[in-house]
């Protein structure tokens, strides 16, 4: 193996990612590429030689040096086609994919139907991909959150209200779980999970009546909106809501101590996989240690055990 190359999709802690894995690299005597704006570019052959020093500096910086972009076309047989092409004609031995489960499942593409060496590395902020405890990207994105929750509490306590915090997650409930218990929330609403408005707008009638006056709910984007909760609690209740959508603020930042320490480690062990010839899986960190998982074991959807820690939730608050 000679030469590898990396591709990226965005969130914090990718940088530092793609820092550990060029110079890791480098320190093995392989040549880096990076692809930009993610499978768009590894079909369009937009590749940018990496050296030690093209990643000085970035390992504080939130989305990716590499620039990244949606690509419909690598669903196709012809974009996969190309993408190999291209990796084939700069004499490519292996690449390194950085990014959540849509990302990975093109690496498994490449992998699995096409032979060629390659390596993931998981970084979302839903920490949503199978097999994977902890993704790069993701305590960045609950801490995040979490400052944002901390402050609205500051004005809901103040003037006794009712906010409605929406942070993302399409599929999954992941930062709202961690979120609502790390801020002390009164209720989350998940993908995952059925909770009933109508007992939690009960509660607040009946918290209000004994002098509960502020509460904080948490709702992930998956499973509705904060306008359409706080509409239906202000029905119900008559108390005034407030609304906070946190969006993409989320996924962009400085990354925390741990998602740059937890991308150091997968960036490094990712190099050291291709060179070894462990190819076609991704890795992960594993009750402290960082272990490689093959694509094909891992199931397609990662389901978290959200019922304990939403009894937690309610216990506590
Ligand atoms: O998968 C990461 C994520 O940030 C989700 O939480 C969110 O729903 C989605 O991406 C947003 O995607 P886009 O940036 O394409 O709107």
């Amino acid at each position: 193996m000679t030469k590898i190359a990396v591709l990226t999709r965005d969130c914090a802690g990718v940088n530092a990612a793609i820092r550990a894995v060029v110079r890791t690299a480098v320190a093995r005597g392989l040549l880096v590429e990076g692809v930009l704006r993610g499978y768009r570019g590894l079909m369009d052959g937009e590749f940018v030689p990496l050296e030690h020093r093209s990643v000085s500096n970035i390992i504080g910086l939130g989305g990716t040096i590499l620039k990244t972009a949606r690509a419909d076309r690598f669903r196709t047989e012809e974009g996969q086609k190309a993408a190999l092409a291209n990796l084939r004609a700069r004499a490519i031995d292996g690449l390194i994919v950085i990014g959540g489960n849509g990302s990975l499942a093109g690496a498994r593409v490449l992998a699995e139907q096409y032979g060629f060496p390659v390596v993931g590395v998981p970084a979302t902020i839903d920490n949503d991909v199978p097999g994977v405890e902890s993704a790069i990207g993701a305590d960045t994105a609950v801490n995040v959150a979490l400052d944002a929750v901390d402050k609205l509490r500051d004005t809901a306590t103040s003037l006794e209200r009712i906010f409605v915090v929406e942070v993302m997650g399409r599929e999954c409930g992941w930062i709202a779980m961690q979120v609502a218990l790390a801020g002390g929330c009164e209720e989350v609403f998940l993908p995952e999970k059925n909770v009933v408005l109508g007992a939690l707008c009960e509660e607040i009638k009946e918290g209000s009546r004994r002098g509960k006056a502020s509460w904080i709910i948490v709702v992930a984007e998956g499973h509705s909106s904060a306008s359409a909760i706080a509409s239906s609690v202000t029905e119900a209740t008559g108390l005034e809501t407030r609304i906070a959508v946190l969006g993409h603020i989320q996924r962009g930042g400085r990354p925390t101590a741990m998602d740059r320490i937890l991308a150091a480690r997968l960036g490094h062990a990712a190099v050291e996989a291709l060179a070894e010839g462990r190819t076609g899986g991704l890795v992960r960190l594993d009750c402290g240690r960082v272990t490689f998982l093959p694509f094909g074991a891992a199931g397609e959807v990662k389901t978290t055990e959200i019922e304990s820690d939403y009894h937690l939730l309610k216990v506590l608050s």
